[in-house]
């Protein structure tokens, strides 16, 4: 063996070691556990960001009413037609899958004749709710979550914009609502 192949696998040898050491690591910092510290940076981040979700959603509740003052009914009207295939908007038109909105705005819930509502919504009815501004604007969101057990098939509308022109819309056909859009 001449000095020049000797060469050659020293380099060889030398080259497994450092690929296995440049191996171990980069393994031990993806695997490794993260320190204490960055640990309570994470959970700290983690909570912020909770804290401002509820804060933005307090926000929101808190502004129905400033929401519904700057919406547009016009718009409101081209939202309701994802409703048309299940409710009627009309004074007098029959129910369909789900009961006429004419005149949804603060009407009792779950009283329309002739139409057979979950127990959830009539148990809410029974109570003497109402369809204000705000059940509304919180049931179109996520029907099902909001009245658990109802049989609205309807996932829901998440922009609170197009809930509040949609509501907008509904308060120019409920000639008996007694609220007003107002701040
Ligand atoms: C797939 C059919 C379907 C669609 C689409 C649908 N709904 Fe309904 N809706 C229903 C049914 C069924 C009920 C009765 C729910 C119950 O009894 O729990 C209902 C009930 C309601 C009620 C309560 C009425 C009352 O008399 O108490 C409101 C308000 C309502 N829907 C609004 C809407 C709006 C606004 C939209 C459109 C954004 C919509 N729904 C889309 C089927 C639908």
């Amino acid at each position: 063996m001449d000095n020049f192949e000797l060469n050659k696998i020293a380099a060889a040898v030398f080259g497994s070691a450092l690929f296995i050491l440049a191996l171990t690591i980069v393994t031990d910092f993806l695997y490794s556990e993260p320190e204490l510290e960055e640990q309570a940076y994470i959970v700290d981040v983690g909570e912020s960001i909770v804290d401002m979700v509820a804060v933005v959603e307090e926000i929101i509740e808190i502004d129905v009413m400033a929401l519904l003052v700057l919406a547009s009914a016009q718009n409101g009207e081209k939202v309701a037609k994802k409703c048309v295939s299940c409710h009627n908007f009309q004074a007098g038109a029959p129910n369909k899958i789900g009961p006429n909105l004419y005149n949804i705005v603060d009407r009792q819930m779950g009283v329309m004749d002739e139409f057979a509502y979950s127990k959830a919504l009539t148990a809410r009815g029974t109570n003497n709710d109402k369809w204000n501004f705000d059940n509304l604007f919180h049931f179109l969101e996520n029907p099902k979550k909001w009245l658990p057990g109802t049989i609205m098939g309807y996932a829901g509308i998440r922009k609170p914009n197009d809930r509040a022109d949609l509501i907008n819309y509904l308060h120019t056909i409920s000639p008996d609502s007694t609220s007003t859009i107002e701040e």
